[in-house]
């Protein structure tokens, strides 16, 4: 489907961010168990990750599991990480064929063998394609990835391979999860929630941010739409002043 008219397309958001929230309260309110709204979810995502590439942006990076959602029921776990599995599984080739890149950031190591199995073939078969960067989180929180890069420099330095005054962002960001990935430049948080829930701290630095009530679930392409004009309305001037124009 074509971009709508009234949105820009060379003011498209190359790299789009979503912390896709409200599952549980979009299954509760009709009735039905927690993990019907990931499963709902799950469709969902397919949606708007077709609807990112038909409109032209290049990455999509989405908070599918946080450090903290460990936490949940083990039941509500457990369901998740076979739906994870699951949408790898079936959705794969199809995925393929329209061209994603998938790519995963976290902490993958705590992950099902089996999921870890999936995320390693899904990611290897689709690394030469370039439609666009679809990256799902997954067990992953920014607090362990910056720790985690802090360590890896810090062993370095204590090794005498780096000496510590070279430490500057440029190489710090060499050791986050999103090494080589430009930062996002929308993100977008359904169902009310106002928070970034330790997803991408470091990347998010100057990104603009769009709320919306509506659950997950619920999101499509008219809602994407709405957050995409919001963004083409706002003015990123990334701590500069704009210059003045002349008179
Ligand atoms: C937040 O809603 C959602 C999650 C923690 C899980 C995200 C997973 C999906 C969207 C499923 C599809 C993902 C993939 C990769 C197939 P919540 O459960 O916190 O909702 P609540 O705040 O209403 O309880």
């Amino acid at each position: 489907m074509n971009l709508p008219l009234d949105l820009e397309p060379q003011r498209i958001p190359q790299h789009l961010a979503i912390i896709m929230d409200g599952n549980g309260r979009w299954a509760t309110n009709q009735g039905l168990p927690r993990i019907a709204g990931h499963r709902q979810g799950a469709k969902t995502l397919k949606e708007i990750l077709r609807c990112c590439k038909d409109w032209g942006i290049k990455a999509l990076t989405v908070y599918a599991f946080s450090t903290e959602n460990w936490q949940r029921p083990l039941q509500e776990v457990n369901f998740l990480m076979r739906l994870f599995e699951r949408f790898l599984r079936r959705e794969l080739a199809e995925m393929y064929q329209e061209g994603v890149k998938l790519s995963f950031i976290g902490d993958l190591s705590a992950l099902p063998p089996s999921l870890q199995t999936e995320i390693e073939h899904s990611t290897v078969k689709t690394a030469n394609n370039q439609a666009i960067h679809f990256t799902l989180a997954i067990n992953y929180g920014s607090r362990n990835e910056i720790t985690r890069a802090c360590h890896q420099i810090a062993a370095l330095v204590e090794q005498g391979k780096l000496n510590a005054a070279a430490v500057n962002e440029q190489l710090v960001e060499q050791y986050l999860y999103t090494v080589n990935t430009s930062p996002p430049d929308l993100l977008i948080r359904t169902s009310g929630e106002m928070r970034l829930s330790n997803f991408l701290l470091w990347q998010l630095a100057y990104t603009e941010m769009y709320f919306t009530d509506i659950f997950w679930p619920d999101f499509d392409r008219e809602e994407l739409y709405k957050a995409l004009l919001s963004y083409q309305q706002r003015d990123r001037r990334f701590g500069k002043v704009k210059p003045l124009l002349s008179a």
